[in-house]
């Protein structure tokens, strides 16, 4: 069986299990004022890392809630966020994801994003395209901020930081249709990748998040950058993705300073 069908397979099973938590119920930690994990992050990662771990023995695997197993040096990585939009969950509204990439030397050549409340399934391969269950998909073709809809999000530390992206979510609301919040930045970027909105941003944000998003956008047409128009890193903490036609735009924008 090929890594992708076999990540699709597992993918699947951890969505099953948030899902069947969120009908059996579940316990919530706080790991900051407003930043939450419950048991069903916990046992969808152990479910994801236990069946990687098997098939895939080379391979590290850092995780949102158990860190880095295996070597830090090691060739391929696994970027696994087994709970994307974890508030969302705690709260029973169902809009929340699971995510896992595959990095080669911190490049991304695999992503896949999880909705299972929809049982939809992003997927996208370094020059293989992107698709969304099965079929390929390709970003908007909005071509100005003023008949766009974007989203964005806000670090969990939002009511300490400085760099709130208040000031940037203010300007941004007053120049476009529309700011989503939704809470699942893999489902935001790849909502951006499918053509239903026309860019996200967010600072304060981890690789496990971003990885397989960033590589859905990109393989279905999409451009990435930081928030300031520089180079897109994936461990950077920032990410500016868009449909390519009004990314000058926005950079213009909100990449400024605020
Ligand atoms: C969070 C979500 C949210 C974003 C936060 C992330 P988590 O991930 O992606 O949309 O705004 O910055 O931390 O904690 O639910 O895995």
């Amino acid at each position: 069986m090929s890594i992708q069908r076999r990540v699709e397979e597992i993918i699947r099973g951890a969505g099953d299990i948030l899902l069947e938590k969120l009908a059996s119920g579940f316990t919530i930690e706080h790991k900051g004022r407003v930043d939450l994990v419950t048991d069903a992050d916990r046992a969808a990662e152990a479910y994801i890392t236990k069946e990687l771990q098997r098939d895939f023995p080379a391979f590290s695997i850092l995780g949102e809630e158990e860190g880095l197993s295996g070597r830090p040096d090691a060739e391929y990585l696994w970027l696994i966020d087994p709970l994307d939009g974890t508030t969302n969950f705690a709260h029973g509204f169902p809009y929340f994801s699971v995510s896992i990439a595959l990095t080669h030397h911190r490049e991304v050549v695999f992503g896949a994003v999880y909705d299972p409340s929809t049982k939809t399934l992003f997927t996208a391969g370094k020059d293989q395209g992107a698709f969304m269950n099965g079929e390929p998909i390709s970003v908007s073709e909005i071509t100005n901020l003023e008949n766009s809809l974007l989203v964005t999000g806000f670090p969990y530390d939002v009511s300490t930081t400085k760099d709130d992206n208040i000031a940037e979510y203010a300007k941004a609301l007053k120049a476009t249709q529309g700011v989503l919040r939704t809470g699942s930045a893999a489902l935001d970027l790849c909502n951006v990748a499918c053509g239903r909105l026309d860019a996200y941003w967010e600072k304060g944000i981890d690789a496990y998040d971003i990885a397989a998003g960033s590589l859905i956008v990109t393989e279905a047409g999409g451009r990435l950058s930081a928030v300031d128009g520089g180079p897109f890193d994936l461990y950077d903490h920032q990410v500016l993705a868009s449909n390519g036609l009004i990314h000058d735009e926005l950079v213009q924008l909100i990449g400024t300073s605020a």
